[in-house]
């Protein structure tokens, strides 16, 4: 498990999710967790918890000289606010979800009731105006924000471009507020006590784009996972390393296995589950869990799970999303990734071969079919997890009914 594991990791605080007076949580413009830094930087001055490697501090660095800032009350407001990229909390300063900044939030005099930031009554926008409005900036940040755009080597004064400090803290100030910070100059203070201390809640770290459902580990061990779509594909993957700042490694174009043909997917419906045999490096056996339509693949054809064993007459139901009453099916069967290779460590791609058909079932509706699929860590036996069928409030009551297999977890034994 352990590449799955190194995905999530833990910083923030568990009021995240249990209260809705909600703290900041530290994350970084790039979307990665902050990172503890052996050698202190040496230009910012933030150590601890931060966001800069000594890469980027010499970027920093080498921005603030080329905007030749020779007022010195200015040139310090300057690079602190250049080294606020550096604070563990640089993607709310810089509100990435929401804007592209060049310029962190400002704090103003506002104070938000909801704010657990301890100095976010300092205005600090007010303070930077004043020490900076006169000042010529080549590059200047706050240009770059205002014309969200690139300009090589002008110079501008704050002056030239806003009238007034309260037009320049309209553009820039901001208060601190519900599950947000502001800058003040320097490295974010929350209430003591709320201090984030770790292990006590999440915070999750982007490793990749893409929207994939399920992820299981290599059974080899090792930071490979599987990664599959609902569609039907499933990729092998390589985890970075923690902190490494690389994204996950997928080769997109070449999938593992490729199941389109026979996977029906929709909104609720598609490859739900994949599942390694606990002895798969030896024997190569894996399970898949998946819809199917009776009308597009021969392969999909199983009884009804509305049926007279059940109570349930299949006239009684009627066509649900255009669909016929158990024209979708739910299917359980087992692949081999046995090939001509003989270590499994070295299969990329798999023909879609069954080895074994485990389950074929009609489903009444088409929704809330759960699917997912796991072994038994202790027991070692597969377990599948089974939904109610749909319909509003299990009409038929199925998950009730013991003689039927949906809303209910199986083991094969
Ligand atoms: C960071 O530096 C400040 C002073 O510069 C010091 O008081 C603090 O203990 C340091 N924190 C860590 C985690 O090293
Ligand atoms: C610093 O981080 C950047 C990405 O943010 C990365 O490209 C670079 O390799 C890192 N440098 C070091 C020395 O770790
Ligand atoms: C930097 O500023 C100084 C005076 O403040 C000026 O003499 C010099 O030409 C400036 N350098 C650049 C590259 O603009
Ligand atoms: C945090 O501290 C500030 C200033 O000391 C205070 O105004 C604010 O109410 C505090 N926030 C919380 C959530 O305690
Ligand atoms: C702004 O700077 C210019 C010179 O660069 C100076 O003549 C002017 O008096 C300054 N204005 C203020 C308000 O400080
Ligand atoms: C901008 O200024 C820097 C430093 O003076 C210089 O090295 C660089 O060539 C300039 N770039 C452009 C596009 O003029
Ligand atoms: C401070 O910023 C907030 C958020 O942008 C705004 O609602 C408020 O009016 C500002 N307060 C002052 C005093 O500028
Ligand atoms: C895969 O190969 C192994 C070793 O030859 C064999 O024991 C196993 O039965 C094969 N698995 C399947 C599903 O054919
Ligand atoms: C199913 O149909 C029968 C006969 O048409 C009817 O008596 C029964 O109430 C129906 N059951 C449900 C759940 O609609
Ligand atoms: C299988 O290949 C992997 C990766 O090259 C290697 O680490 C492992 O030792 C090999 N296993 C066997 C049994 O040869
Ligand atoms: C399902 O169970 C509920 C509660 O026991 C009952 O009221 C309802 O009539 C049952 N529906 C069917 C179709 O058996």
């Amino acid at each position: 498990m352990a590449g799955v594991l190194t995905l999530i990791f833990i910083i923030s605080c568990l009021n995240l999710l249990l209260s809705h007076r909600c703290s900041s949580h530290p994350l970084c413009t790039n979307f990665r967790a902050p990172f503890t830094s052996k050698t202190p930087l040496s230009f910012c001055q933030y150590n601890g918890s931060i966001c800069c490697n000594a890469t980027e501090d010499l970027k920093l660095r080498n921005q603030f000289k080329s905007m030749n800032v020779s007022v010195s009350a200015c040139a310090s407001v300057l690079k602190s606010i250049l080294c606020s990229r550096c604070d563990q909390f640089s993607a709310e300063l810089y509100r990435i979800d929401s804007a592209q900044r060049t310029v962190p939030v400002l704090c103003n005099s506002s104070i938000s009731t909801s704010s657990s930031q301890s100095q976010a009554k300092v205005d600090y926008c007010a303070e930077v105006w004043d020490k900076c409005h006169n000042v010529s900036i080549i590059n200047s940040p706050f240009a770059l924000q205002a014309k969200g755009g690139i300009q090589i080597n002008s110079t501008s004064k704050l002056t030239e471009l806003w009238q007034s400090k309260g037009a320049f803290c309209d553009e820039f100030g901001g208060a601190s507020d519900d599950g947000a910070t502001c800058f003040t100059g320097g490295p974010i203070l929350l209430n003591s006590s709320e201090n984030i201390s770790p292990p006590s809640g999440i915070c999750l770290e982007k490793i990749g784009k893409g929207s994939y459902l399920d992820m299981v580990a290599h059974p080899e061990g090792s930071n490979r996972v599987f990664l599959s779509k609902q569609a039907g594909k499933l990729w092998l993957a390589t985890v970075p390393e923690q902190g490494s700042g690389e994204i996950l490694g997928i080769d997109e174009p070449n999938s593992f296995l490729d199941l389109t043909d026979k996977v029906h997917a929709d909104a609720a419906l598609g490859l739900l589950g994949i599942a390694f045999h606990p002895n798969f490096q030896q024997n190569g056996r894996f399970f898949a869990s998946f819809n199917c339509d009776k009308v597009r693949w021969p392969g999909c054809s199983g009884r009804c799970s509305c049926n007279s064993d059940v109570g349930c007459d299949p006239s009684n139901l009627s066509s649900d999303n255009g669909a016929q009453p158990c024209q979708y099916h739910s299917v359980i069967t087992e692949f081999t990734a046995n090939s001509t290779t003989l270590n499994l460590s070295l299969v990329t791609q798999i023909r879609p071969v069954e080895v074994r058909r485990i389950l074929t079932m009609g489903l009444p509706f088409t929704s809330q079919h759960g699917g997912q699929i796991l072994f038994g860590p202790k027991d070692r036996y597969l377990y599948i997890m089974m939904g109610d069928g749909g319909g509003s409030g299990d009409p038929y009551n199925f998950s009730q009914n013991k003689r039927s297999l949906l809303g209910k977890i199986m083991r094969l034994t």
